[in-house]
């Protein structure tokens, strides 16, 4: 069987899909583009270093016409569905990072681009295949612990310092105009695939932003919550954001069930996963707690990809899936789990917009909920095509960036610094 052909869009975070890639028994990476001269040659040290033929773009539609079979968007974070639909019309399958759209309107679009192409789209939400969230996915999928109640998700990872080489001054960067709700699928995304219930009401916080953290420019909330009721009546609470708490365990998730509790480790000393099982009697369970074995193997020469081998997975999984295999066609996040997924982030700041008020999730896989929505273009992202731009917070902001701090910002990423201070 020949190997499948894929390019990667965005050679920044989607060197992480490269070296899967370049070193995936089923396929083959023939591709990359990237319009940022310095991080396209950093992707073509990568490809020269395995000795793999690569072919280097700087422009996309030159790109896309290349000969493969999908592509991999490792894009700006806001413009994922248009060039998943591009790529689409082009008969390439998808695989997308996150966020899936930027406005639920696009949300339609893209699955209405993956109906019509019959071909792949995957969510590569890799916080989904974590060694801690898989297992328990695994778990809470054979039933063991009956219907869960109660979940609790938390990505806490305070970027602050990191923003000169996260944005390089760029005002216009998507990092610069998110609000507190949008990344929300890392916190999220695990919640939903672990219960395997769709989401039917969001309601969104905005959590202060005081002290240090507040004085730096453009930083709106310390971070954001969304409070999601799924089908089945269960709740769960998704943190994310610039919360003080550094560490590789600052990523947390907790699932109460009819039959036990499963909650990853908050400190790094301790096992990766506990789990407390009750049986037939009311009170009385016991306790594991153990660092879990992979259920899917990874394959030894991929295996060394990022965060915690989750990298491995997203992409692994999209080939199966476009392979037929059947660990693709039952571990591979489609794109109604991502649009859904992605809105419920969109639909948070509308609840709180609103002051609160409680949103409503359309179930796309119904087309006749969609005709509602197909000019739901609400966005906090200027560059968004069509888009409908809102406010990010009903708080004004305490201290608006100008042009001063991003001047600032750009000198830091130039000289390689981060930003250790805001007193500027
Ligand atoms: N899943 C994760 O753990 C994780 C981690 C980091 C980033 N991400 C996601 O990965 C994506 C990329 O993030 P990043 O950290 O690399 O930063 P980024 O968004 O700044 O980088 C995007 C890269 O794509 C290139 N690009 C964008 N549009 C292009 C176009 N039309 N033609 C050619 N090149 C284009 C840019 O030059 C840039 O190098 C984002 O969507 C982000 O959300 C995911």
């Amino acid at each position: 069987m020949s190997k499948l052909k894929i390019g990667v869009l965005g050679a920044g975070r989607g060197k992480v899909m490269m070296k899967v890639l370049l070193n995936h028994p089923d396929a083959e990476l023939v591709a990359v583009c990237d319009s940022y001269e310095p991080v396209l040659e950093g992707a073509k040290k990568l490809a020269d270093e395995t000795g793999i033929n690569v072919t280097m773009y700087s422009d996309f539609e030159k790109f896309l016409s290349h000969d493969m079979d999908a592509v991999v968007l490792a894009n700006y974070a806001h413009q994922h569905a248009p060039y998943a639909i591009r790529a689409l019309k082009a008969g390439k399958h998808v695989l997308s990072e996150v966020l899936p759209c930027a406005t639920i309107a696009e949300g339609i679009e893209l699955i209405e681009a993956v109906e019509e192409s019959g071909l792949v789209y995957a969510y590569a939400e890799n916080y989904c295949y974590r060694q801690d969230t898989f297992e328990m996915w695994h778990r809470v999928k054979s039933g063991e612990f009956g219907e869960i109640s109660y979940a609790e998700g938390a990505y806490v990872h305070d970027t602050t310092h990191e923003r000169p080489a996260l944005t390089l001054g760029d005002k216009d960067h998507w990092r610069n105009h998110g609000h507190v709700n949008f990344y929300c699928t890392h916190s999220l995304g695990p919640l939903l695939t672990v219960i395997g219930k769709r989401p039917v009401s969001v309601m969104g916080y905005e959590l202060p932003n005081f002290g240090r953290g507040g004085k730096v420019p453009g930083r709106w909330g310390g971070a954001g919550i969304e409070m999601v009721t799924l089908e089945n009546g269960c709740v769960c609470r998704s943190l994310h954001g610039w919360l003080r708490r550094e560490g590789a365990r600052n990523v947390n998730y907790v699932f109460n069930g009819d039959f036990g509790t499963l909650e990853t480790s908050r400190f790094n000393d301790t096992p990766i996963l506990n789990v407390y099982k009750e049986g037939d009697k009311f009170c009385s369970g016991e306790w594991e707690h153990y660092d879990p074995t992979p259920r899917i193997p990874m394959i030894d020469s991929v295996a060394a990809s990022g965060h915690g081998g989750s990298d491995f997975y997203s992409t692994h999984f999209f080939i199966e899936k476009i392979l037929g295999r059947p660990d693709g066609l039952e571990w591979s996040i489609d794109v109604y789990d991502a649009v859904e997924m992605g809105i419920c982030g969109t639909l948070a700041l509308r609840s709180r917009l609103q002051g609160g008020v409680p949103q409503y999730v359309p179930n796309f896989r119904n087309k006749e909920e969609r005709d509602p929505y197909r000019n739901d273009r609400d966005t906090t992202h200027p560059g968004v095509e069509n888009g409908n731009l809102v406010p990010r917070s009903l708080n004004a902001d305490p201290n608006p960036p100008d042009d001063k701090f991003y001047d600032y910002i750009r000198s830091l990423y130039k000289e390689g610094k981060k930003l250790h201070s805001y007193d500027i």
